[in-house]
C-alpha cells in the first residue's frame, strides 16, 4: 500500500470491527441464563464499533483531526455528531435500548453518574497494548497510532471508576452481578495496524493467539471484579471491509470470493480469530460455572448482508460505503467522510457500510436484534 499517510491512517483507524459453528450445548445454556437476567447497568469495552463518544477526547489529547466530530456523523438519529463512527446508533446503543437501559455514557466525555453504566471503548483501540505496535516506544509518541487506549488501559479506567460504584467485595458482587459486561469487537485494529507495517496475512494469523489471550485475560480480570454476565463480540469479516479492500487490493482475481468480492485471506483471518475466541470462551466458562458468557457473532450477520443486500433493504453493491470520497468503494484515504470533498448517499438506511469500516445504523440495528435475542427476553425475564 505504499506510504501510509496520517490521513489514511486516520481513516483506517476509523476501523474499529466471523462465523461461528452452531451454538454448542454450554453456549445455548449460557445464552438461556443471560436471557433470564435483568440488568441495571452496562459496562462497555472495545473500539470504534462500540465507542459512544470517547474518541474525540483521546484524539484531542494527541491533537489528531477527527472526522467523526463533523456532520454527517449522527445525522440519522442524534441530529448532530456524538463521536460515534456512525450515522446513528451503534450496536451497544440498541442493546441498551433493548434492555430498557439508558444509552451507555462514554467514560472520558460524560460529566455525570456512571451508576447505569460506563463505556470505555475508544475508536482505534487495540486489544494488545499500544507499545507492542511501536516496537517498544511509548504509545502516543509523535501522535503514532495506536494510542494508549488498549483493552488493558480500558480496564484500568474501569478499575479507577469502581470505588465510586461500590465499596466492599459484597457490594461490588451485588452491583456488578446486575451489570452486563459488553466486550465489543477488538482485534480488527491490532491486525490492521500490523498490515500498515507491512505484515502479510500469514504474519497476521500468528498474532491471533496473542490477541485472544489478551481478551481472555481481560475477561478473567472482570470476573474477579464481580462480573457474572458477559457478552463478547467476535470480529467482522475483515475481507469485506471497504478500507481493507481499498488499501490492500490483490492483483490476483482468485484472492477474491467470486460471489461477494471480499478478500478470502482476510475473511479467513476473521474466522480463525473467531474460532479461537470461542474456544477460549469455552475454557473460561468451564472454570467459572456461575458466570454466563455469551459469544456475539459479528461475522455471520455482516456476511449475510453482503451476500443478500436486497433482503435487508440495501442497494445492490453492498461493499460501497454511504459517506466518503472517490474510489471503487466510495472510500478514499485522502477524502474521508465529513471532508469538504466527500459525498453522502441519499438514504443511509439503504447501505450496509457507513464511512468505511463502520456500519450504518440500519446494519447495527439488525445485528443488535440478533444479539439481543441471545441475551434478553423481557417477557420471560424473572425479576
Ligand atoms: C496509559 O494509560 C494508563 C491508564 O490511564 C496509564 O496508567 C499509563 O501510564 C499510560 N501509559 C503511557 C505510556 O502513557
Amino acid at each position: 500500500m505504499g506510504g501510509f499517510t496520517p490521513r489514511a491512517a486516520a481513516s483506517l483507524l476509523l476501523l474499529l470491527l466471523l462465523r461461528s459453528p452452531s451454538p454448542s450445548e454450554p453456549v445455548a445454556a449460557a445464552a438461556a441464563a443471560l436471557r433470564a437476567r435483568r440488568y441495571d447497568s452496562i459496562f462497555g469495552f472495545g473500539d470504534s464499533f462500540t465507542d459512544t463518544g470517547n474518541n474525540p477526547v483521546v484524539f484531542a489529547w494527541y491533537s489528531v483531526p477527527n472526522p467523526v466530530t463533523r456532520p454527517p456523523y449522527g445525522s440519522t438519529f442524534f441530529g448532530h455528531p456524538t463521536g460515534r463512527n456512525c450515522d446513528g446508533r451503534l450496536i451497544i446503543d440498541f442493546i441498551a435500548e433493548g434492555l430498557g437501559l439508558p444509552l451507555v455514557p462514554p467514560f472520558l466525555a460524560h460529566d455525570g453518574s456512571f451508576r447505569r453504566g460506563a463505556n470505555f471503548a475508544v475508536g482505534a483501540a487495540t486489544a494488545i497494548d499500544a507499545a507492542f505496535f511501536h516496537d517498544g516506544e511509548p504509545p502516543g509518541t509523535d501522535n503514532k497510532f495506536p494510542f494508549n487506549t488498549s483493552l488493558g488501559v480500558q480496564l484500568q479506567w474501569f478499575e479507577s471508576l469502581k470505588p465510586s460504584l461500590c465499596a466492599t467485595t459484597q457490594e461490588c458482587k451485588d452491583f456488578f452481578g446486575r451489570s452486563l459486561f459488553f466486550l465489543g469487537e477488538l482485534g480488527f485494529n491490532d491486525y490492521s495496524f500490523s498490515m500498515n507495517k507491512g505484515k502479510n496475512v500469514q504474519q497476521l494469523r500468528s498474532l491471533v493467539p496473542h490477541v485472544i489471550r489478551t481478551i481472555s485475560m481481560a475477561i478473567e480480570r472482570l470476573i474477579k471484579h464481580g462480573a457474572t454476565s458477559l457478552l463478547v463480540s467476535g470480529m467482522v469479516p475483515a475481507g469485506c471491509d471497504p478500507p481493507i479492500l481499498t488499501f490492500f487490493p490483490s492483483a490476483d482475481p482468485a484472492s477474491y470470493e467470486p460471489r461477494t468480492g471480499c478478500l478470502k485471506g482476510m475473511n479467513e483471518l476473521s474466522t480463525y480469530h473467531n474460532s479461537m475466541l470461542q474456544e477460549s470462551l469455552d475454557k473460561i466458562r468451564s472454570k467459572h460455572l456461575d458466570v454466563e458468557i455469551g459469544y456475539a457473532d459479528f461475522f455471520s450477520p455482516v456476511m449475510e448482508m453482503v451476500k443478500s443486500p436486497a433482503k435487508f433493504g440495501f442497494e445492490e453493491d453492498a461493499l460501497t460505503v454511504c459517506c466518503g470520497g472517490p474510489g471503487r468503494y466510495h472510500f478514499s484515504g485522502v477524502v474521508v467522510c465529513g471532508d469538504p470533498g466527500s459525498t453522502t448517499c441519499k438514504d443511509p438506511s439503504a447501505r450496509l457500510f457507513w464511512d468505511g469500516a463502520h456500519l450504518t445504523e440500519a446494519a447495527n440495528r439488525y445485528i443488535a436484534d440478533g444479539w439481543l435475542r441471545s441475551i434478553s427476553s423481557p417477557a420471560t425475564a424473572t425479576n
